[in-house]
C-alpha cells in the first residue's frame, strides 16, 4: 500500500492505536520470517493481528481486544474454537503420546468415520495437509489411468505444490510460476470455470487427460460459484471420456453438509481430497475414493494386479492427536445440525450486509453459497439489482477483481469495530456464531462503511 495512503488514513491510525502489541510483534517478525508471516493470506498492511487465544466464534489479540472470527482457522473450525468435546479428545490423545511411529486404533476409527460420511469414500489414505492430499490424488489418477495431464479450472485453488500454482491468481496462460519447471506446467490444462464448451472440447481432443480436479462449489468457496448443473455435465463428460473426476473438498468437506458438497449436490466423484475440518482444527488431510484407484497404494493389491505401487511415507500421516480431534469433530457434525446452522447464519449475514449496502448506497453485493459470505465490489460500476443478482452471470475476473487498498482498509475498519473479516473479503461461518454475533458483525460492517466513506474510499 503506498505510504501516502497509509499516512493520510484515519482508519490506519485507529488500527495502529488499538493494536500496539501486534505492531511490536510484526516489527520483530520482519527480522525472522519473510514478510513477517507464515501463510500468504495472513499478509496485511500495515501489519496483521497477533492472536493470543480463541474460544467459540471469538478470538483475542495480544492487546486483549476481542474479535468475532470469520477466518475460522482457514475453514477448519466449523464448530468454532475449542469445542469442549474436541478439546477433551485432544487432551486425552496428547497425554497418551503424540507420535507412535506405528499403526494405532484411532486411524481406523477416523477412516471408518470418513467412509460413513463421504459418499465417494471407499478407502482413505491420510496425509498431513490438503496440499499433500491433492498431490497424491493427482499421482493416483496418473498411475491408475496411465495418462499424464490434468485439467484444472482457472482461479481454483488446490494447495501450493507444483501442479497447482499457474492459473490460480496469475499465469492464466498456463506458464510456469517462479520455481516450477516448464515440464510440470506443460501437463496442466487450464480451462474456464464458466464456459462448459471449453472443457468439453479439451476432453474430446486430448486423450492424455488423466483427471479433472475442481473446487466443487467454485473458486474460493463460491466466490466464483460453480453450479450443480455445470458439475453434473462435467461428471457425464469425464465418464464418457474415461477421465477421473476429483472433488477437492478440503474446504467444502463436512461443511456444505456432513457428506460435503458431493452429498449436497448428489454427485459422486472418483476421488475426494479432504483436510481442514477432517482433522478437527489440527493438521491433517486425506485422499479418499474408489477402492480400485486407491489399490495403487496397497502393497498386496498392486502386486496382485501387476501394478507398480505408489510409494507414500509421511511422518505425521494420521497423527494420533489429529485423529482424535478429527473423530470427535466429525461425529458431532454427523449427528447435529452444525452444517445447517453455519449455512443459515451465512444467509442471515448476507441479508444484513445487503440491507446496509442498500441504505448506504454502496453498489456492492453480499453473496455466497452454503456458509460463505463474499462481497462483489463492482469495480467496473455495473448497475446493481440485489434482488436478482446472479454471480454466475458475471465473469470470473470481474468477481475476483478487488481494489487492494479498499479491501485492506475494509478489513482494518472491521477489526477496529471488533470483527476479523477474512481476506476474501468476507466470512466463513461456523456453527458457533450466535444471533448476537451476527448483529454485532452487521453493526461493525455499517460502521466500517462509514469509516471508508470518511477516508475518501467510497
Ligand atoms: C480447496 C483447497 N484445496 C487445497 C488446499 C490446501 O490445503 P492445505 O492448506 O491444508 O495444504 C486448500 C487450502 O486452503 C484449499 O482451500
Amino acid at each position: 500500500m503506498p505510504d501516502q495512503v497509509m499516512s493520510n488514513s484515519k482508519i490506519i491510525g485507529s488500527y495502529i492505536e488499538k493494536t500496539p502489541g501486534s505492531e511490536k510483534l510484526a516489527r520483530e517478525a520482519l527480522n525472522v520470517l519473510p514478510s513477517g508471516i507464515a501463510h500468504d493470506s495472513r499478509y496485511l498492511k500495515p501489519y496483521a493481528l497477533y492472536i493470543d487465544k480463541a474460544f467459540g466464534p471469538h478470538k483475542w489479540d495480544v492487546d486483549g481486544n476481542r474479535y468475532i472470527d470469520y477466518f475460522g482457522g482457514h475453514g477448519a473450525l466449523l464448530l468454532g474454537h475449542c469445542h469442549p468435546e474436541v478439546t477433551s479428545a485432544v487432551q486425552d490423545a496428547l497425554a497418551a503420546g503424540t507420535q507412535f511411529g506405528a499403526n494405532h486404533p484411532r486411524e481406523v476409527e477416523w477412516a471408518d468415520q470418513v467412509i460413513k460420511m463421504v459418499p465417494s469414500a471407499e478407502r482413505v489414505r491420510f496425509t498431513s495437509s490438503g496440499t499433500e492430499a491433492t498431490l497424491m490424488a493427482l499421482r493416483l489418477a496418473r498411475s491408475f489411468t496411465g495418462k499424464n495431464k490434468f485439467v484444472r479450472f482457472k482461479t481454483h485453488f488446490h494447495g501450493w505444490h507444483d501442479h497447482m500454482t499457474a492459473g490460480y491468481t496469475s499465469h492464466f496462460d498456463g506458464g510456469a510460476t517462479a520455481g516450477v519447471v516448464d515440464g510440470v506446467a506443460d501437463n496442466v490444462v487450464l480451462v474456464s470455470p464458466q464456459d462448459i464448451s471449453e472443457i468439453k472440447s479439451v476432453l474430446k481432443a486430448d486423450k492424455d487427460i488423466a483427471a479433472v480436479i475442481v473446487e466443487p462449489t467454485g473458486s474460493s468457496f463460491g466466490m466464483v460459484p460453480m453450479s450443480k448443473e455445470f458439475l453434473q455435465t462435467v461428471r457425464v463428460m469425464t465418464e464418457e471420456e474415461n477421465v477421473l473426476f476429483i472433488f477437492d473438498e478440503v474446504v467444502t468437506g463436512f461443511r456444505c453438509s456432513p457428506g460435503g458438497a458431493q452429498k449436497a449436490f448428489g454427485i459422486k466423484p472418483d476421488l475426494t481430497t479432504l483436510a481442514k475440518i477432517l482433522a478437527g482444527g489440527l493438521p491433517g488431510g486425506a485422499v479418499s475414493g474408489r477402492k480400485d484407484i486407491l489399490d495403487d497404494l496397497d502393497f498386496e493389491r498392486a502386486a496382485l494386479l501387476g501394478r507398480e505401487k505408489i510409494g507414500h511415507p509421511g511422518t505425521f500421516n494420521a497423527n494420533p492427536v489429529s485423529a482424535a480431534a478429527g473423530i470427535a469433530a466429525l461425529k458431532i457434525i454427523e449427528s447435529s445440525d452444525a452444517c445447517e446452522k453455519a449455512n443459515q447464519s451465512a444467509a442471515v449475514l448476507r441479508g444484513k450486509f445487503n440491507e446496509i449496502l442498500e441504505k448506504q448506497n454502496i453498489p456492492w453485493v453480499a453473496y455466497g453459497t452454503f456458509s460463505g459470505v463474499h462481497l462483489y465490489m463492482n469495480r467496473d460500476g455495473h448497475a446493481i439489482h440485489r434482488s436478482s443478482f446472479n454471480p454466475n452471470e458475471i465473469g470470473y475476473a470481474d468477481l475476483k477483481n478487488k481494489d487492494k487498498v479498499l479491501v485492506t482498509k475494509l478489513r482494518l475498519a472491521m477489526a477496529i469495530n471488533g470483527v476479523d473479516f477474512n481476506n476474501s473479503p468476507g466470512a466463513q461461518l461456523s456453527a458457533s456464531h450466535t444471533q448476537e454475533d451476527l448483529e454485532f458483525t452487521s453493526d461493525a460492517f455499517n460502521e466500517a462503511i462509514k469509516m471508508l466513506k470518511n477516508d475518501g474510499e467510497l
